[in-house]
């Protein structure tokens, strides 16, 4: 049995003590114990691997931040690499891929993974489920199919994502045959997380944004529609598809149960169009740059507007690497004194 099942609990619906928090990218180089671990790997592919070494960055957080819930410590790009598409992680410059998609024959020659394809992730799960001793629940992950799509297509990541973009307006079936076999790897990816002990599952549509809303209903919706269906109601899903305020209604119609936001949306908005969903996140992570004063009474702001009840606290979107771990230890501490006064 969980010591503290407040992420579980929210993401349900049920009533809390008090609201969990947890950080996109708490697992990352804001915390130097992480780059000290990190260092030990050859490079950040090969780190990925290393179920020890990506133990031990899943918890860090947990011991230095207090934060209600682990992150398994991976990356969304695994998916492709286990497809037969490897990709690199350049540093100051991010993903980049050798080879690209262009060509039916590119899609065909893609494999469907299975869970024991990412035998090192089921071994990270496993090892990190046994260290955290039921302290706090853990969380699997991976990238939402159109956001997969768009790195395979593109080769790195991108402003404007055109490349992929142009994919979907100039030969849309084979988009979807695709997005088909990123949908039928990422189910069993998930699954094997499950069986490997996540607790709760997590899909980043990071470059939802770039979609229009029919594009996003038609290329993208109906993927994570269905690998929510294949997945709940086993277990708790999260669908954060950022830069996406046209898609929250649209999110809310599928099975998954919370739904992440990023700090462009406006809480009151959000609840309006999520009926019966939990909802996650928001703050700037840039609020974390600001003085304490700020942070405290912008986060408590924040708190009072989402309520108590079917609400996880975190932020829009991940840590930056330069933000100041106590400030970052600050933001936590507030959401777990905060007292919410009757309205
Ligand atoms: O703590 C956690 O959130 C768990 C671990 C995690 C990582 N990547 C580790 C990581 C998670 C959940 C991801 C997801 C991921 N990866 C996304 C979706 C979330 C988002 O940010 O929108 C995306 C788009 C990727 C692809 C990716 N990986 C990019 C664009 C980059 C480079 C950006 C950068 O900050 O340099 C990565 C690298 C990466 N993945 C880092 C970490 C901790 C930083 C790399 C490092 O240690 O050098």
């Amino acid at each position: 049995m969980l010591q503290n099942d407040l992420l579980l609990r929210a993401a349900r619906g049920e009533a809390v003590e008090r609201v969990p928090v947890w950080l996109m990218r708490q697992a990352g180089r804001v915390l130097p114990e992480y780059r000290a671990t990190r260092a030990r790997a050859k490079n950040f592919v090969e780190f990925v691997k290393n179920p020890e070494l990506a133990s031990e960055v899943t918890i860090q957080p947990v011991d230095i931040l207090g934060v209600d819930a682990a992150i398994i410590f991976s990356d969304i790009l695994v998916i492709p690499e286990a497809m037969g598409l490897p990709y690199q992680m350049i540093e100051a410059k991010g993903p980049w891929f050798e080879k690209t998609i262009k060509t039916k024959a590119d899609i065909d020659a893609l494999r469907i993974a299975e869970a024991s394809d990412l035998d090192y992730v089921m071994q990270a799960l496993t090892i990190t489920k046994k260290a955290l001793n039921q302290r706090v629940p853990l969380i699997g992950f991976c990238g939402a199919p159109w956001t997969i799509f768009a790195y395979m297509v593109e080769g790195s990541g991108s402003k404007t994502f055109s490349k992929a973009k142009q994919f979907l307006y100039t030969q849309p079936q084979l988009a979807h045959a695709l997005l088909e076999k990123i949908t039928l790897s990422s189910i069993q990816y998930l699954k094997g997380q499950v069986k490997a002990g996540a607790d709760l599952l997590q899909i980043f549509d990071s470059w939802a944004g770039v979609l229009s809303q029919s594009m996003y209903e038609e290329f993208a919706l109906r993927y994570i529609s269905k690998i929510c269906d294949a997945l709940s109601p086993e277990v708790p899903l999260t669908v954060f598809a950022k830069d996406a305020h046209y898609a929250v209604a649209q999110i809310a119609r599928t099975k998954c149960s919370v739904i992440g936001l990023d700090w462009t949306m406006d809480p009151h908005t959000a609840r309006a169009n999520a009926a019966g969903k939990t909802l996650q996140g928001n703050a700037d992570p840039c609020l974390l740059y600001a003085d304490e004063a700020t942070l405290v009474k912008e986060t408590k702001h924040m708190l009072n507007a989402f309520g108590k009840t079917s609400y996880i606290c975190n932020l829009g979107h991940g840590l930056y690497p330069d933000l100041d771990k106590e400030k970052v230890k600050l933001f936590v501490d507030t959401v777990k004194t905060h007292r919410y006064t009757e309205a």
